[in-house]
């Protein structure tokens, strides 16, 4: 009786467990040699793409390249906060070619409520229709500062941090000022000039809109290899007025509500169409 108890219990566990587990679609990474756009994103049907159990969320993600070409994701379980949207643009430059590039990510990331998949086309599309992306001309305002140059001085790079992780400054070994700030709750900051190689100067923007509460966490990174503090404040400063990426949680809420309406719309209509059906057979 007692081992059965035992089975019994853990029965329920994994069943309980089961149940309480997500579903998302998750699939190989899509690769396609031009701009995804809401009005071509694939959806999650491929031959490779599943549904699984996740233990946290799930997550629906488009990387747009310079070049033209684009990646989706459908993901389980990635390792990013949940009912949120995240978006980031990235500017970089190959220190030994000169060439400048610039790439662009979104993904929404959800929990979903029940046994169906959140990370679906619909609410991609949504967040890409509720988010601004700074422009092409914003961007290139900024190469300036990460322009590949020869003279560089560790030592001249700001060195200052309030942040939990920065890496320390090795002027023996440094090939490049980093300067990161993070906009939350409260700022924090890493200058320094860590060790290591530097391929490409970068700036990159990145923001996770929280639609729980409708905030948001700005962080831009700055990696620059000029004479002097290239990482400075107030250089990044500027970036933060100029480069925001806009979300308008109104849109996405009165979107996401109306798409809701129309399903229910949808159900409703085929209930009364079963119902009329069902009467008229009798
Ligand atoms: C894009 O890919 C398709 C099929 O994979 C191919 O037919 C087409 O020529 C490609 N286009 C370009 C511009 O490379
Ligand atoms: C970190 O330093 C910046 C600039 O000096 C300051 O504005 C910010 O409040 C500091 N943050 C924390 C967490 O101390
Ligand atoms: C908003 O929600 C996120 C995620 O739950 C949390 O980390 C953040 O501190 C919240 N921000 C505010 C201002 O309440």
């Amino acid at each position: 009786m007692m081992l059965f108890n035992y089975y019994f219990g853990l029965f329920l566990l994994v069943h309980t467990r089961y149940l309480l587990a997500y579903k998302c679609h998750e699939c190989q990474g899509m690769i396609f040699n031009y701009s995804i756009t809401i009005d071509n994103i694939p959806s999650p049907t491929r031959d490779d793409c599943k549904i699984i159990t996740a233990e946290n969320g799930c997550s629906v993600s488009v990387r747009w390249f310079d070049d033209g070409t684009s990646e989706v994701y459908y993901d389980a379980d990635p390792d990013l906060s949940f009912d949120t949207i995240l978006a980031k643009t990235e500017r970089k430059v190959t220190t030994w070619s000169g060439e400048y590039v610039t790439n662009r990510f979104i993904s929404y990331n959800c929990k979903p409520s029940n046994t169906t998949p959140c990370n679906t086309v619909d609410n991609l599309k949504l967040a890409i229709i509720s988010t601004v992306f700074p422009t092409d001309e914003q961007i290139q305002k900024f190469d300036i500062l990460i322009i590949p140059t020869t003279e560089f001085y560790g030592s001249l790079c700001l060195q200052v941090s309030n942040m939990t992780y920065c890496p320390k400054t090795n002027i023996l070994s440094c090939q490049q000022c980093i300067g990161i700030i993070q906009y939350s709750e409260q700022i924090d900051i890493c200058a320094t000039c860590p060790a290591g190689k530097a391929v490409t100067n970068f700036f990159d923007y990145y923001t996770i809109f929280f639609l729980n509460n409708q905030t948001q966490l700005d962080r831009i990174t700055l990696a620059c290899r000029k004479y002097g503090a290239c990482n400075s404040i107030e250089n990044i400063r500027r970036m933060k007025n100029t480069l925001i990426t806009k979300f308008d949680f109104d849109k996405f809420f009165q979107s996401t509500a109306s798409i809701i309406k129309s399903t229910t719309i949808i159900l409703f209509m085929m209930f009364i169409i079963g119902f009329v059906h069902g009467d008229y057979r009798e």
